[in-house]
């Protein structure tokens, strides 16, 4: 925890601007932490790492719209103001940028901003249009925070491929870090969505962790045949009466391209499945030892 002040609390672009502006003329290092609230212990670590990086903190809070497709979860999806000043605040921010949907995209906004190539598959194939509106809000919250470094989560892995590639594409100067997943303690991987999991949901999900770790033991154990450890995961995965699979892939993590071969130094193996009308997506980085 870094102050005893309490949060600020920015919600206009302008202001934003001004305030990082003057920390920067400052010589003080800013991170910020983007998220779209309703703040878990996978936020604050994500929260504490830009503490432990930066002199400042901006937490931004922005459901964002454009990222959700109309059949998707904006309306229902969690939102505690209140209770995220208190997360964010005890895990080391200084300002939470908190803007409204128009101050964001007023009227006639229209432009876009689009990583080609890795944002139409695994995620981006079952969420048409979802990574535009990832990066377009990023772009637009690097713009109004002006930060020296970002802090995202490795949870939405293919986010964080597409986001790091769209910095170093564009020349951003800004440094991404990316921090590991955070986890019950049965090893769910904390989400805002879990919220929406009943108790039997709930504890059908762990298939998901445990066909990760069966995954790395069995590649550890020397296990090559992809299709073979898909099979196994599957079967795992079936176990927990998921209601639909969307995908078990193994990608290659430097292109963040689907592979066959376990040839490289590592595979990363990235799931979504749907629990009753949940989503749930997760996974692993596993090392590929020759
Ligand atoms: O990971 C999230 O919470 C969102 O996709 C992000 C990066 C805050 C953009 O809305």
């Amino acid at each position: 925890m870094k102050s005893e002040l309490p949060v600020q609390i920015l919600k206009t672009i302008r202001e934003m601007q001004e305030v990082s502006e003057k920390f920067r003329c400052e010589a003080k290092k800013i991170a910020v932490v983007p998220t779209m609230g309703y703040l878990h212990n996978g936020h604050m670590s994500l929260i504490e790492r830009a503490s432990s990086l930066a002199d400042i903190v901006i937490t931004t809070i922005f459901v964002n719209p454009t990222q959700f497709g109309p059949n998707e979860d904006f309306t229902r999806y969690p939102r505690d103001f209140e209770h995220d000043k208190v997360v964010a605040h005890t895990a080391g921010s200084d300002i939470i940028f908190y803007p409204d949907a128009e101050e964001i995209y007023p009227t006639g906004f229209s432009s876009i901003v689009e990583v080609e190539g890795a944002s139409n598959i695994l995620e981006g194939a079952f969420r048409p249009k979802h990574f535009k509106g990832v990066t377009t809000i990023v772009v637009k919250l690097l713009n109004i925070t002006k930060p020296h470094i970002a802090v995202f989560g490795q949870k939405d892995a293919q986010q964080a491929f597409l986001i790091r590639k769209m910095v170093r594409d564009l020349n951003f100067d800004v440094d991404i870090i990316i921090a590991p997943i955070v986890r019950e303690a049965d090893g769910l991987a904390m989400s805002s969505r879990n919220m929406y999991l009943n108790e039997t949901e709930r504890k059908n999900a762990l298939v998901l962790f445990r066909s990760l770790q069966h995954a790395a033991e069995r590649i550890r154990q020397g296990e090559r045949s992809i299709a073979l450890l898909r099979k196994e995961m599957l079967n795992i995965i079936q176990s927990g009466a998921p209601t639909q699979i969307d995908y078990i892939a193994f990608v290659n993590p430097a292109t963040f391209s689907e592979t066959e071969h376990l040839n490289q130094p590592e595979i990363l193996v990235a799931l979504a499945v749907r629990f009753g009308t949940t989503r749930l997506i997760d996974n692993s980085l596993i090392p590929i030892v020759p």
